[in-house]
């Protein structure tokens, strides 16, 4: 009889082993790996999966056939008869959890050490977040990009800054994530492994614009990075930019300034509402005015909104030329003079 319990309890947990297995494998969870990386996070979660899915399925093996072998007649009102612990099995239901979490943390910390160890001479990437704009700065390379340009195969150390709030770096696909805190450097690593364009995603609630806190990861091939860097690094165009060779685009600024993160420009295709629209707000406005609005927001604050959100520092961010080509961009976009 006790036999033929624990055999079907086993039958039961197996069945549910097997369809939660199926769940994790077979449903795609995972955004693509595309980094070192990623490989060693990913190897950290099927571990953890695996564990979950076996002790998923001992306990749905007992607590099923509890339910049905143990279930009470409509009118039995009794309580259950009084039970007294088993000392043998607290100590292996307390040793065996203890054992699995020690298990994970160990496997964490080994792949994490791993995912973060790079070479002396890895290039260094400065990453700086603010409300709610990413900005990258190569060594090397004069301007600040509003992407982050890295090579295939070639690793990176990543340092973060916060100019305002905490923010959080991440990019699904290289899965390392990493705060990015006011007075403090942070570092991470990231070794792409895929050609392609990704997102930059903060991950930290960090005000209004938090979820249009966004930027692009672009991995090209070494070949291709070179031509980007010499390019940007050549005091020609804007970083990634349209490279229309010594003249600063507006646009490129626009978009590489994070101005897209906050506001609505038709003529640069962003829909954000966290700041005025610039459609409205600059129609008809002249040159000073548009001016003032970006090295001094404070200034003038459009109706229904609060000072002090917009960054106040784009005067010393922006060259004297990319300064100038964004406000004829919007000058421009918007139709004034
Ligand atoms: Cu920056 Cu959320």
């Amino acid at each position: 009889m006790r036999r033929r319990a624990i055999i079907q309890m086993i039958v039961i947990g197996v069945l549910a082993g097997i369809v939660t297995g199926g769940v994790a494998y077979f449903v795609p969870w995972l955004p693509d790996a595309a980094s070192v990386q990623a490989g060693l996070i990913d190897e950290v979660y099927w571990f953890v999966a695996i564990v979950c899915v076996v002790i998923f399925a001992l306990v749905a093996g007992v607590a099923l056939y509890a339910g049905w072998k143990f279930r009470v007649a409509d009118d039995d009102m009794d309580d259950g008869s009084p039970i007294h612990g088993h000392t043998g099995l607290e100590i292996w239901w307390t040793a065996i959890p203890t054992a699995l979490v020690v298990a994970m943390a160990v496997f964490s910390g080994i792949n994490l050490s791993r995912a973060e160890a790079l070479p002396s001479d890895a290039r260094v990437v400065e990453v700086t977040a603010q409300q709610f704009a990413w900005s990258f700065q190569y060594p090397g390379v004069e301007k600040t990009s509003g992407d982050l340009v890295l090579e295939v195969d070639v690793p990176v150390k990543i340092v973060l800054h916060a100019n305002d709030v905490i923010h959080s770096f991440w990019v699904p696909e290289f899965r390392m994530k990493q705060d990015a805190v006011p007075g403090i450097e942070t570092t991470t690593a990231i070794t792409p492994t895929k050609v392609g364009e990704y997102d930059v995603i903060c991950t930290e609630l960090c005000g209004l614009g938090h979820s249009v806190m966004r930027a692009k990861a672009i991995v090209l091939s070494s070949e291709d990075y070179a031509a980007w860097e010499k390019e940007a690094g050549g005091g020609g165009g804007q970083a990634g930019g349209t490279g229309t060779g010594g003249e600063a685009d507006g646009k490129a600024v626009f978009d590489s300034a994070g101005c897209g993160g906050c506001h609505t420009l038709s003529a640069a295709g962003s829909t954000a509402e966290v700041g005025p629209d610039l459609d409205t707000v600059l129609a008809g406005a002249d040159e000073p005015f548009v001016r003032e609005s970006i090295i001094d927001p404070n200034a003038e604050i459009a109706e229904g909104y609060q000072p002090n959100v917009m960054p106040g520092d784009y005067e010393e961010r922006l060259t004297d030329e990319d300064l100038d080509a964004l406000v004829q961009f919007l000058l421009d976009s918007t139709g004034s003079s």
